[in-house]
């Protein structure tokens, strides 16, 4: 077939998938045990969301979105990403309050496809709206930390930072603007351009670095209410227990971000796609969206990279028990068995094409069964043999007996 997927897009199927499953299940167990609720929005978004809200002059806006028009002639965008979704949504929903929301699915970005960077990847978050102080950043900061620990990602620097408020933005802005114009000829074209629309999104660009590495840092402006605020955040982290270290450059890619920003990079990772999350404080979002001041700080962390990443979880069996058909006759008493175990809880897989007893024990190995129930000769004296395919202890029991057999093992 000539069809393919397309560019910077994956198919995910078992038995693969089943980590990318436990990954989304794991990720809505523990956001669900730091009081966050799944928040559903749509894939497809007014471009205007993403121009306003991440901004006009960020690489995502500018070279990145899948944008379209649909049959009215309306301009629509793939989500990029889902923050300034969610935020959108509490407004329509009234703004009130507090908002804690959990999210995963797929985003979309034109990027140059690699490992780890993909067109189509998938993302896990949370946005926490409602609250400006410390410990709603630390909380957030904190959740992405442990579901990289859970995920059996080793040695996740949290990489640190406070880009301060508008008026500190404002004098940082034209002090880097000055720093940056002295050194235009070095710059590539877009960080050139970036000066004057937004000088800030230079330090981000990775084919610049060598000449920003000197750049002042937006440390170095910070004013007395961010001053406070970035000191709570880091007293809040030792507090719980979560490393981090201060990155002075760290400035983000998108445009929503005030006072703490964060990112999660595993060490021994490639420098490429180095971070495997990010996120941080966006307090001036919901205004951009022409929405009532809203603080609000959250999360995002993308499955595709953490999966690289990680040195494995142990899943277990992916089945209880395989039933393997020693004789084709008894394919039709195989079929109730499963059904029976099935209805009793149990994850039974059974094979209905008629193969011979060593293809089936193959297949039970292959699928990651526990175990494997021969329906066979024994059936007439209604027993079954069964076998813990971890021990390897094989025995004739009952076909009464298989659940009980089962929750002994
Ligand atoms: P972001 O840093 O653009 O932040 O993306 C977060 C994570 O998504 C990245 O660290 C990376 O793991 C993953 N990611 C991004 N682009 C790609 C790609 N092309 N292929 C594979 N993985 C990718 C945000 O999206 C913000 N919405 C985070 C946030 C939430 N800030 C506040 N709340």
């Amino acid at each position: 077939m000539d069809i393919r997927a397309p560019k910077g897009t994956d198919d995910i199927l078992p038995p693969e998938s089943r980590l990318w499953h436990h990954a989304v299940v794991a990720f809505d167990n523990l956001a669900e045990r730091y009081g966050y609720g799944m928040t559903l929005t749509p894939l497809f978004e007014q471009t205007e969301l993403f121009a306003r809200g991440v901004g006009e002059d960020t690489e995502v806006v500018e070279k990145q979105m899948y944008t379209f028009s649909d049959r009215k002639g309306r301009s629509l965008t793939l989500r990029p990403e889902a923050t300034a979704s969610v935020v959108r949504a509490f407004l329509a929903a009234g703004g009130e309050g507090v908002l804690k929301g959990a999210y995963s699915g797929p985003m979309f970005r034109y990027e140059r496809p690699q490992k780890g960077r993909r067109r189509q990847f998938y993302q896990v978050g949370v946005e926490y709206l409602g609250d400006s102080g410390p410990f709603a950043d630390v909380e957030v900061i904190e959740l992405g930390y442990r579901y990289l620990q859970e995920m059996g990602v080793p040695d996740v620097a949290v990489q640190l930072n406070s880009i301060g408020d508008g008026a500190d933005r404002a004098t940082f802005r034209t002090v880097l603007q000055q720093w940056l114009r002295e050194r235009q000829d070095q710059l590539s074209s877009d960080a050139r351009r970036r000066i004057e629309t937004n000088p800030m999104r230079v330090l981000d660009s990775k084919v610049d670095t060598e000449v920003t590495l000197d750049a002042p840092t937006p440390a170095e402006f910070l004013g007395e209410d961010s001053l406070s605020h970035f000191s709570a955040v880091r007293a809040g982290l030792e507090r719980v227990g979560v490393p981090y270290v201060i990155e002075p450059r760290l400035v983000r890619g998108l445009d929503y971000y005030n006072r703490t920003v964060f990112e999660y990079v595993p060490r021994q990772y490639g420098a490429a796609q180095s971070a495997v999350g990010g996120g941080g404080r966006y307090d001036g979002l919901a205004e951009v969206l022409g929405g009532r001041p809203t603080p609000g700080v959250g999360l995002a962390l993308g499955l595709d990279r953490i999966l690289l990443a990680s040195d494995g979880v142990d899943l277990g069996p992916s089945l209880d028990a395989f039933i393997v058909v020693a004789e084709p006759d008894r394919l039709p008493d195989a079929v109730s068995l499963s059904s029976r175990l099935r209805r009793e809880g149990w994850r039974i897989d059974v094979d209905h094409a008629a193969r011979s007893v060593k293809a089936q024990f193959k297949k039970a190995d292959k699928k990651g069964a526990g175990s494997v129930i021969v329906v066979g000769a024994e059936w007439v004296d209604s027993e079954v043999a069964v076998r813990d395919l971890v021990s390897g202890v094989q025995e004739v029991i009952p076909v009464e007996e298989v659940g009980q057999w089962l929750s002994n093992r």
